[in-house]
């Protein structure tokens, strides 16, 4: 059983991207620009926001990190936005997700510059992911692709589950998993919180993708022998042994799990650093097409 060590592949990627930096400083030009809007104090959003502007610092970045109470009118909030497409000097920028519930969401995602948007949650860069059309993929599934491709998985013609349908991870890692292209080719079951004899489907997957955020949902007999276990979910368990107070658990039971899956990540240590590391990469991207325009205009 091979454990996928995205701790290990999101710091190489981590690598690979701050000699890019170092490579863009040299010649003179400015290093990218990452910029995160947090609203509210909901505590796992802090940490995610946290780690993203400090895995900025350790490649080279420069980043910003804008915070605003759980109060703010939708009305101010793009206001913000507006100000952050209007700003040369940010690449891109991420809305850390949820929203407070008097924000619509969708609202504030539309009105993010589709140039700027390296979550890829825009309709626009999401429809463009759809088309196979060069864009910006959401960080987590970019992640979980580049998991497989690094370990060499084998995915072509394999059946593969996703457990849930969000549009951060579910449905754009069951759209790009399906894809012609290498590293994918799998024919996908998008299951979700109607499907019935989940169980049933998830013994036949070669593959399982789960998205859930229901701790250890995916248990050792929904498996069978030989599978690739892909686990997104890291939700906080309170434990009042931990010194925070809660562990972190995944939607897998990675111990029973972990006894037939040919190849699990971890949790955490998995797909989470992955995140990370692919938000970093769009940054790149992002500055790195800027530069081709502004050479497009000269
Ligand atoms: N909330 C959970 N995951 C994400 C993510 O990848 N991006 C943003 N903006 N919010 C999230």
């Amino acid at each position: 059983m091979v454990i996928i060590d995205g701790k290990k592949i999101s710091a190489l990627i981590k690598e690979e991207i701050k000699k890019e930096v170092e490579d863009r400083k040299a010649k003179g030009l400015q290093p990218p620009h990452l910029a995160a809007v947090l609203v509210g104090t909901d505590g796992a959003s802090q940490t995610y926001v946290n780690s993203k502007v400090l895995a900025c610092e350790k490649v080279g970045f420069t980043s910003t990190l804008v915070k605003e109470k759980d109060s703010i009118s939708e009305a101010q909030l793009i206001q913000i936005i507006d100000q952050l497409n209007n700003d040369s000097s940010v690449d891109g920028y991420i809305v850390q997700l949820p929203l407070p519930k008097h924000i619509d969401e969708q609202k504030i995602l539309m009105a993010v510059d589709p140039n700027k948007d390296v979550d890829g949650f825009h309709p626009f860069n999401f429809g463009k992911m759809a088309l196979e059309m060069p864009t910006f993929i959401p960080a987590t599934p970019f992640g979980i692709m580049e998991l497989l491709k690094r370990y060499d998985i084998e995915v072509a013609s394999k059946h593969c589950v996703v457990i849930g349908r969000s549009h951060i991870v579910g449905r754009p890692i069951s759209i790009l998993i399906s894809q012609k292209k290498k590293y994918a080719n799998a024919t996908v079951t998008l299951a979700h919180s109607r499907t019935i004899n989940l169980d049933h489907l998830t013994r036949s997957a070669d593959i399982i993708i789960t998205a859930l955020g229901r701790p250890e949902f995916l248990k050792a007999d929904m498996v069978k022998e030989g599978s690739v276990v892909i686990d997104v979910g890291i939700t906080r368990v309170s434990d009042s042994n931990a010194k925070r107070g809660y562990v972190l658990k995944g939607d897998v039971d990675f111990e029973g799990v972990s006894k037939k899956a040919k190849a699990i990540t971890p949790v955490p240590g998995g797909v989470g650093p992955m995140t990370i590391a692919m938000l970093l990469k769009n940054t790149l991207l992002a500055s790195e097409r800027k530069v081709v325009r502004l050479d497009a205009v000269s």
